[in-house]
């Protein structure tokens, strides 16, 4: 009796898998699983941030045999079996074109902002916000943790959003305003965004593995980390710091774009730039026009965004580096309900 009842279930739940699998867009690191991978194995493996097929095939083998088990016989299996699954080889720029065209932009919430991105933010890409404070960096975010929710025809990527908080301004009250606008469920919205406060630039890190996970579980469109850079100018402070904080960062970073990758979301993430006269930035940055985290950051964004304060409520976005936007600029305003159009009225 119990078999045949546990029987048709197991398929069931199998096929159900497989299902989601498909529509997501990626592979849960499950299917590895046999060929002298142990479910043990698996379980080092998603705990270690690789959720995915995807996430091994792209890995380099030097990261897969620190994951506790995992020898370098067991690695060469695993790359080539993911790599069977994901192709990581040549494609024509036709291919490249095509999918490119099929990259789904979150709507800002202004006509002129998304206008100047293309859009809006890229999926599948980090895109940095900087600019001094109260710029606008926080509530970009806040609009697009919602936006992200909506239909794709009204200019979201049907996901949910994770948010982590590095600064604690992260406010729901914001969302909840935005939800209003989008004539959202506010109960809804909130429920769709997984939301961390990061302490420290280890914890930051041990979040975006723990997102990796989450994100192979249920399909995100978007992840903010706001601010990306806070936390290192308090844990690494001194000049002999450096080198070490650059290479913090620069793993960071790279996981980050691993999970654009590989979930094709969008990353978002916020930089402080400190106006001083008296360059007292000091070490972070030699100029201190520049945002703080210097070629690491710049390198690493696929797309970035510098913001300033324009008159009242304005704010200027300025495209600072893109693969292929033109560098201009677009105003936009902040609003009780996000993020709009300036009303001209001069
Ligand atoms: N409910 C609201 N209605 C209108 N404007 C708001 C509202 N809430 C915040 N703002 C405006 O947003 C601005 C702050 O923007 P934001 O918090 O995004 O700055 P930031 O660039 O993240 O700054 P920081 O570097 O300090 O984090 C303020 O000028 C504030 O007036
Ligand atoms: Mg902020």
């Amino acid at each position: 009796m119990q078999g045949t009842q546990h029987r048709p279930e197991q398929i069931s739940q199998q096929q159900e898998e497989e299902e989601d699998d498909s529509e997501l867009g990626f592979h849960k690191v499950n299917k590895l699983q046999g060929n002298g991978i142990t479910p043990g194995d698996i379980k080092k493996l998603i705990e270690a941030g690789f959720a995915t097929v995807e996430s091994i095939a792209f890995a380099a083998k030097k990261n897969l045999i620190t994951v506790r088990g995992i020898s370098e016989t067991k690695a060469d299996r695993l790359l080539a079996d993911a790599q069977k699954v994901v192709p990581i080889g040549f494609t024509t720029a036709k291919e490249f074109h095509k999918r490119r065209s099929d990259i789904i932009t979150i709507t800002t919430g202004s006509k002129e902002l998304d206008k100047l991105l293309g859009g809006g933010f890229e999926t599948g890409a980090i895109t940095e916000l900087f600019g001094e404070f109260r710029t606008g960096k926080s509530q970009i975010c806040h609009a697009l943790a919602v936006t992200c929710q909506l239909p794709i025809e009204m200019g979201g990527a049907e996901g949910k959003a994770m948010y982590i908080d590095t600064e604690g301004t992260f406010r729901p009250e914001r969302l909840l305003d935005c939800a209003a606008r989008y004539k959202l469920e506010g109960g809804d919205v909130l429920d769709n965004v997984a939301y961390a406060r990061a302490y420290n630039t280890d914890h930051q890190m041990q979040l975006a593995i723990q997102a990796a996970v989450m994100m192979s579980e249920s399909r995100y469109a978007l992840l903010i980390v706001d601010s990306a850079t806070a936390l290192y100018r308090t844990d690494y402070s001194g000049r002999g710091e450096l080198a070490a904080r650059q290479m913090h960062m620069a793993k960071f970073l790279r996981l980050l774009q691993r999970l654009a990758d590989e979930f094709g979301i969008a990353v978002v993430i916020t930089n402080q730039v400190v106006a001083s006269v008296d360059g007292g930035a000091g070490m972070f940055c030699a100029d201190p026009k520049k945002p703080i985290g210097g070629n690491i950051i710049a390198h690493a964004s696929t797309t970035r965004l510098y913001l300033r304060k324009g008159r009242g409520d304005s704010r200027i976005c300025k495209i600072y580096d893109s693969p292929c936007l033109p560098e201009s600029e677009a105003t936009f305003a902040i609003t009780a309900e996000g993020i709009e159009d300036t009303k001209e009225n001069d």
